[in-house]
């Protein structure tokens, strides 16, 4: 991270911009399970394949996935600064705390310890291997409204965020806290994904509203936030990430890394890469 802060006029924390970054982008969901990692995984490569320079950063520190779901195996190595070049998986650069923090000693972390921690690891990484700005940074952030999540979006400049969400009530009551996060901290909503809207069965073709349907789009209207579209439940979304190539990647022109293509262009629309020459001044 840079040390280019700046201070909202509500006096909030200071945030800081990441170093080589344009504009950071947060998929969050206040609830776990919803398919956060799954979005972010395939709207970092929807993003990179209209053209965008991006990265992708796994913030989970009790549950990280996104190196499994890219199929890393190799730990990032330091530069000659001693800072934490980010390593590349089919071509984008990504950075986990998995890395760099033990899930069980993070667990014991409270407070200003945790605030600490988060920091030192935004300060050591290094995002621009090759000397290029990134348009965007996706960040999946760790489930929930907590202390974590709030020290994340509190200390760096976030460009925006993105709401996962299953269809049902109890997924939904879950994104009006989700919300209420991002206003605190100053942040503006892109909009909500409905996650697992419905299931086609493979041999019939029949669909099935396996949580409901329709919710995702109902709360958006409600809290007057873009709806940016519904994604299945279908197993070659959960088979791709597992494999460790995102469907988006394996696929791209299948129907349902097109609705993921659809998203990233309503998020590259809401925050341009070009627009925000703000953000991201500082340089590796
Ligand atoms: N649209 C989908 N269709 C099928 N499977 C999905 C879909 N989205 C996510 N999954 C699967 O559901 C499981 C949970 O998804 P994921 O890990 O992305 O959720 P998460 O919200 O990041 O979870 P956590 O809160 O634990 O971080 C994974 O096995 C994933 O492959
Ligand atoms: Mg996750």
């Amino acid at each position: 991270m840079s040390g280019t802060e700046t201070r909202s006029d509500a006096g909030l924390p200071q945030k800081q911009t990441v170093e080589g970054v344009k504009n950071v982008i947060a998929v969050a969901s206040a609830k776990g399970g919803v398919g956060k990692s799954t979005l972010a995984v395939n709207l970092a490569f929807a993003l990179k394949q209209l053209g965008h320079k991006v990265g992708l950063l796994d913030a989970d520190l009790f549950g990280p996935s996104i190196p499994t779901m890219l199929g890393v195996k190799q730990e990032p190595k330091p530069d000659v600064m001693g800072r934490i070049r980010a390593v590349m998986a089919h071509n984008m650069p990504l950075m986990s705390i998995g890395f760099m923090v033990n899930p069980e000693q993070a667990l014991a972390w409270r407070g200003p310890l945790l605030f600490q921690v988060i920091q030192q690891f935004f300060h050591e990484v290094k995002w621009v291997p090759y000397g290029e700005y990134l348009d965007y940074l996706v960040i999946d952030l760790p489930p929930g409204t907590g202390d974590v999540q709030l020290s994340m979006v509190q200390q760096i400049e976030v460009a925006g965020a993105v709401i996962v969400t299953t269809p049902q009530d109890v997924a939904l009551s879950d994104v009006r806290r989700g919300i209420t996060l991002f206003n605190l901290a100053q942040v503006p909503i892109l909009g909500i994904v409905e996650n697992m809207s419905y299931f086609v069965c493979p041999h019939c073709h029949e669909r099935t509203d396996v949580f409901a349907n329709g919710g995702g789009r109902r709360e958006a209207d409600l809290k007057g936030v873009p709806f940016l579209g519904d994604i299945p439940l279908a197993p070659v979304i959960r088979e791709q990430c597992d494999s460790g190539v995102p469907l988006v990647l394996a696929d791209p022109t299948s129907e349902y890394a097109l609705r993921y293509l659809a998203i990233a262009e309503k998020v590259s629309q809401a925050v341009p890469p070009l627009a925000l020459t703000r953000r991201g001044r500082g340089r590796g």
